[in-house]
């Protein structure tokens, strides 16, 4: 017999308290989608005005499979990990249990469903050879409000880790674009011009909107690439304006 208990007053079993998101910016249409495909809101009904923006941005959302596994998938640095600390910081009292299980090596994802296991039922997984763990296995069926996120899964030799059919939620950050056959995919690209220029002006001041525009532009408006350039420019104490100067001529020369 499990010894934990959900209470009934609101509290949370969670590793997740540490990733409370730096400076969010943007995704609302994408948070409140997640939001409904989670909770099992077939894509024919999401408000139409979402499912246009998701049509005309990414190309669609991809529901092929009848159950809650949901995959952001896009490219790195897009902001996946980002977009799924939002969500819980969001959407936390949605849940009685949220666990982060880091997924870039294969011991990570066992260490993590290991220590869930040991938490919630106070037993070490004993069949070592199950990928998820019994225990956990039979914990969870018995519950609903639960969120697992496996973050950065992309190699889906991995995939043997993720729950079997249950009623909690499961949410995947991947770079991988197969998934036809085991999870449905939310795709996420680009931040859009406006949030782009309000990530820019979080860390630096700079008036001229159409120079980070410009900037952010040849960074393909990545969340990371816009990160990285602007720590570049910090520390060499660079303008943006030299910094965009610096990567045309880097271009033209590279291109010639
Ligand atoms: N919407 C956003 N607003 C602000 N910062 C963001 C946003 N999306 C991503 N970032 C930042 O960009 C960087 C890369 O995002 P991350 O979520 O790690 O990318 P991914 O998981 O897709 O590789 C992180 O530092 C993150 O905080
Ligand atoms: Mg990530």
């Amino acid at each position: 017999m499990a010894k934990f208990e959900f209470p009934s007053e609101y509290s949370l079993v969670s590793n997740t308290d540490l990733l409370s998101p730096e400076f969010f910016t943007g995704r609302e249409i994408e948070l409140s989608v997640l939001r409904d495909v989670l909770n099992g809101v077939k894509i024919e009904a999401l408000p139409s005005g979402n499912i246009d923006v998701f049509n005309e941005k990414y190309g669609g959302i991809f529901q092929s499979v009848e159950h809650p596994k949901w995959v952001i998938q896009g490219d790195k640095g897009i902001g996946k990990s980002a977009l799924a600390i939002e969500y819980i910081s969001k959407f936390r009292k949605e849940y009685d249990l949220i666990w982060w299980i880091p997924c870039s090596i294969e011991s990570s994802i066992v260490e993590s469903l290991r220590q869930l296991c040991q938490r919630v039922t106070e037993k070490e997984p004993e069949n070592l050879e199950e990928p998820f763990p019994t225990e956990l296995n039979t914990y969870l069926s018995n519950q609903k409000r639960w969120l697992l996120i496996y973050d950065g899964l992309n190699d889906p030799k991995l995939t043997k880790y993720l729950p079997s059919e249950m009623d909690g939620h499961c949410l995947l950050t991947s770079t991988f674009f197969e998934w036809t056959d085991s999870a449905n995919v939310m795709p996420l690209s680009a931040i859009s011009e406006k949030h782009a220029v309000e990530l820019v002006r979080n860390y630096i001041s700079e008036d001229d909107s159409e120079l980070i525009s410009k900037f952010t532009k040849l960074l393909n408006r990545n969340p990371l690439s816009i990160r990285q350039a602007i720590d570049y420019t910090l520390l060499n104490e660079y303008k943006l304006n030299d910094y965009l100067e610096s990567q045309i001529k880097g271009n033209i020369e590279y291109s010639l």
